[in-house]
């Protein structure tokens, strides 16, 4: 294996006991879950990888900040810091503290988009996607052909599709696009990362047509990582100007800050140009209200504020994002020593392994990546989550399942959480179970399904043979 781990830029000072469960225990917590790992107890978990959102560890100056938090209702002083260092980072006139990226969604959509209206992404996140929806309007994905083939290790498979962009405009109608949606890192593609020059190109586009554009910004700083490794123009720049310069392109950004920015709770909204958008602020603000909280708390308090102050610093450190990366690179490279596929190249999150290519036998709509994280949880009590048509649901107008274009089973890394020999684990849990896959005939069927975000609350069944 040619790569070496890239130690922790940290040491631990506080840990948390984990409890360590049978396989028997396990097949047993797996079923009393209706075979959704989202019922599962957290105590019942030995390595959860279920998201990398709200998980990461905090530092030491975050926790001081918890203490030092201002709740005072209105002007605490713990939301001008963070919005100060937001501004200093993204470099944008307006920006309201939510309580997760959701919110912002939720307070932002319903003011651009209008019924029967499209919204057009690299790839919606499932939220972001169903935030569109109740607004009244369609989601659009729109990625570049290469991010669909899993064993194509081409840069920057997060990227939009250009032309076919222009082709979904002419084809619906500019008027009938309200707005561009571009997620970075594209994370239902497997974090995989979007570059400067084809953010610059669909912000030219947008302003051809006159269509705002929105960064759905939760792994803003994993993204402008691989820019700086990977895109020539910015090899020289810091991740801070990286950021900045991708940010110029946007005219808002959406942010769920329980990623990138390393707290446990919180999300922003930033309106570019203050001035073009007076009014469209005033709405943001009213719904802000209503929903989140009066403006200069948004639903957090303001210990949150604080750490997120603080949190959005610590995520923009270079040595951090190495060893971050550095540990995507280093399980990904033991899955490729025992031909195990995954969305290569690795992206920033997590790897996303390709159940697809280690359950042939499995169609779609038997959910190959539900299969392989059940696996993964009774093999060695390892908690993922399937990104593939389980995830995706089924087609709001008509209601059939929707088939999607992978079926990954993501392990998303927490940050500043787990070790080298947590990744050994998870890496020998995979091969044990690529050994024993063929033996696996039947995926699962639905016996129960909310209308909307299914994935979270369905129920499933093992098909028998
Ligand atoms: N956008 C992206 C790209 C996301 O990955 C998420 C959340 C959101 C928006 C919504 O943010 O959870 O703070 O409301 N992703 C998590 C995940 C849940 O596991 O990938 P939120």
């Amino acid at each position: 294996m040619a790569i070496k781990y890239v130690p922790e830029p940290f040491r631990i000072k506080m840990v948390e006991v984990i409890k360590m469960t049978t396989k028997e225990e396990r097949e047993e917590k797996i079923k009393e879950a209706n075979y959704n790992l989202f019922n599962l107890k957290g105590q019942d978990v030995y390595i959860d990888l279920l998201t990398d959102s709200g998980t990461n560890a905090m530092s030491q100056e975050q926790w001081a900040g918890v203490i030092r938090g201002d709740e005072a209702y209105a002007g605490a002083s713990s939301y001008f810091n963070l919005v100060n260092a937001a501004k200093d980072i993204f470099g944008y006139d307006f920006i309201q503290p939510v309580h997760q990226g959701r919110a912002a969604e939720k307070v932002l959509f319903p003011t651009i988009l209008k019924k029967g209206q499209y919204a057009i992404s690299n790839m919606f996140f499932d939220t972001t996607r169903a935030h569109v929806i109740l607004a009244g309007a369609r989601p659009l994905d729109c990625v570049v052909a290469e991010a669909k083939d899993p064993s194509k290790r081409s840069k920057f498979k997060g990227n939009m599709d250009i032309e076919k962009m222009e082709r979904l405009i002419a084809e619906h109608g500019v008027e009938n696009i309200g707005l561009v949606v571009m997620t970075i890192t594209n994370n239902s593609a497997g974090g995989q990362p979007v570059s400067l020059k084809n953010i610059r190109e669909v912000s030219n586009i947008c302003k051809k047509y006159n269509i705002p554009l929105d960064i759905d910004a939760a792994r803003y700083a994993e993204n402008s990582f691989f820019i700086k490794k990977d895109e020539d123009e910015c090899k020289d720049m810091t991740i801070k100007e990286i950021i900045r310069e991708t940010f110029s392109y946007g005219d808002f950004f959406t942010m769920s800050a329980k990623k990138d920015t390393i707290v446990n709770m919180g999300g922003l909204l930033g309106v570019k140009d203050e001035k073009k958008y007076s009014d469209l602020i005033l709405k943001i603000k009213a719904n802000c209200i209503s929903f989140e909280g009066f403006t200069t708390y948004g639903g957090l308090s303001g210990r949150d504020l604080e750490a997120l102050a603080i949190g959005l610093y610590e995520g923009i450190d270079e040595e951090f994002l190495k060893y971050r990366i550095g540990q995507m690179e280093y399980l990904a490279a033991k899955l490729d020593d025992a031909g195990i596929a995954y969305q290569a190249p690795v992206g920033g999150h997590g790897v996303f392994v390709d159940a697809k290519k280690l359950f042939p036998q499995i169609p779609y709509n038997e959910f190959p990546g539900q299969v392989l994280a059940i696996e993964l949880y009774k093999e060695a009590g390892i908690r993922t989550c399937d990104i593939g048509s389980y995830m995706l649901g089924n087609d709001p107008d008509t209601n059939e399942q929707l088939q999607a274009d992978f079926e990954f089973t993501r392990l998303a890394i927490p940050r500043r959480v787990y070790t080298q020999a947590h990744l050994d684990i998870m890496a020998d849990a995979l091969i044990e179970i690529k050994n024993r896959a063929h033996e696996i005939k039947k995926g699962y069927k639905i016996t129960w399904e909310p209308p909307i975000l299914r994935h979270f609350q369905a129920s499933l069944e093992p098909i028998q043979d």
